[in-house]
């Protein structure tokens, strides 16, 4: 049973659920608890998965606790009826953490897919950080993306044959999505001319919500207004909060396009296109270095450390200076640009989700059971 609710878990479960589908004797049960509503349902989708369970959860304005209860909520009488012999969960969301500890009370072994991350920041990312340490003390499995993450788990005292280093399931779903000569439903995307240098921007943590924000907002709106060459993409999330700021900083202003979220294959194909990326998403760090992009971290911290020292992502914080200097230099040195934008994939080859159904079979067949 695969338990998701936002759009990023829909993605990176996505390679997994698609290979246990096609598995004759396994029965593969989709729970969305949908923490998030259109943008779940425009990646489900993108993969044309169609889930066996909706919680419908999502309330406009949703606290961390709504979340939690209604997860905890829903997801029990499911397991009671379908008592499933594996439950996976994905990343750090509140919907993974509620989903693992439910999974657990009914003693059902979970899978944590992208185990192992750590920023080292309980508050940053928040509540990420908290709830990706909380599903490691829940999990059995522990799907790491990459051998840092994996010395994570030992360090949180994790069993070292209970941990297998796989890469990150998002290149899988990249390379399903990424087509040459792309046209996109969005027809301004068909307009714009990406020999300039366009800059595409996502912002959501709730860390950052407010004042943080805003300075971000501020920076990258200065340095569209002042380079004449430049343009600006945001793919606003559907957080009020979030929507509310990037009107209020940006207005209607000539060169910048705030948009509606796009749908996963439009997106990778625009990352493939633009000149740099701004943002502080996750997923983003992972996938950009494998497009050749260099991305602008607009967060204090990163648990994707691998993609900073493999040198395609830069933390540039929430300052108003910081970004500004570094998305400026970006684009004026072309010395530094060359730099950052190499293509490396730190997250693997692709083949996650192979690695992980292979390990599942294996572990299926040996009925092994549960760690004590
Ligand atoms: C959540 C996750 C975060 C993840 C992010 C991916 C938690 C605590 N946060 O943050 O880890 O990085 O998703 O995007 O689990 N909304 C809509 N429609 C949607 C989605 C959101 O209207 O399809 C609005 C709703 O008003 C909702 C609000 O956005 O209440 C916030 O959504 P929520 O899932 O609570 O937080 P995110 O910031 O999206
Ligand atoms: N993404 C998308 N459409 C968008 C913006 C992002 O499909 O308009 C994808 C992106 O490629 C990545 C994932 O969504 O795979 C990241 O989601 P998000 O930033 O919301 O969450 P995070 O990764 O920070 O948890």
């Amino acid at each position: 049973m695969f338990i998701l609710g936002t759009r990023p878990e829909v993605i990176k479960l996505a390679p997994i659920i698609k290979i246990l589908k096609k598995c004759d004797n396994s029965l593969c049960i989709v729970c969305a608890m949908a923490q998030h509503r259109e943008m779940m349902d425009t990646a489900l989708e993108v993969f044309k998965i169609v889930p066996n369970y909706d919680a419908n959860l999502m309330k406009k304005n949703q606290t961390l606790n709504d979340i939690t209860r209604g997860v905890l909520t829903k997801i029990e009488s499911i397991l009671l009826a379908e008592k499933p012999d594996i439950v996976f969960v994905q990343g750090d969301t509140t919907t993974a953490f509620a989903g693992a500890l439910a999974t657990f009370y009914q003693k059902i072994p979970i899978a944590h897919v992208e185990a192992g991350l750590r920023s080292e920041n309980m508050y940053f990312p928040f509540p990420e950080e908290i709830n990706r340490r909380l599903i490691t003390n829940l999990a059995t499995f522990h799907f790491a993306p990459t051998e840092k993450n994996a010395d994570n788990l030992l360090a949180s005292g994790v069993k070292k044959e209970n941990i297998l280093v796989t890469g990150n399931t998002v290149i899988d779903a990249l390379s399903m999505v990424l087509s040459d000569n792309y046209v996109f439903p969005e027809k301004i995307l068909n307009e714009i001319d990406y020999s300039k240098k366009i800059i595409l921007l996502t912002a959501h943590r709730r860390e950052y919500w407010g004042e943080c924000m805003k300075e971000v907002f501020k920076a990258i709106k200065d340095i569209i207004a002042e380079n004449p060459d430049t343009e600006l993409i945001f793919p606003v999330h559907l957080n009020p909060i979030v929507s509310d700021t990037a009107k209020e900083v940006f207005g209607p202003m000539d060169r910048v396009h705030l948009i509606e979220p796009l749908d996963y294959k439009s997106f990778v194909n625009l990352m493939n296109k633009v000149y740099l990326i701004l943002t502080d998403s996750g997923g983003i760090q992972e996938e950009a270095p494998s497009l050749g992009k260099p991305v602008i971290v607009i967060r204090n911290e990163t648990e994707r450390h691998e993609a900073v020292e493999a040198g395609t992502v830069k933390i540039a914080g929430v300052d108003y200076d910081n970004v500004y200097n570094i998305t400026k230099d970006l684009l004026t040195n072309t010395e530094i640009y060359s730099k950052m934008a190499k293509s490396v994939s730190p997250y693997g080859d692709g083949k996650a989700a192979e690695r992980i159904f292979d390990f599942l079979c294996s572990y299926l067949n040996k009925g092994v059971t549960q760690e004590e």
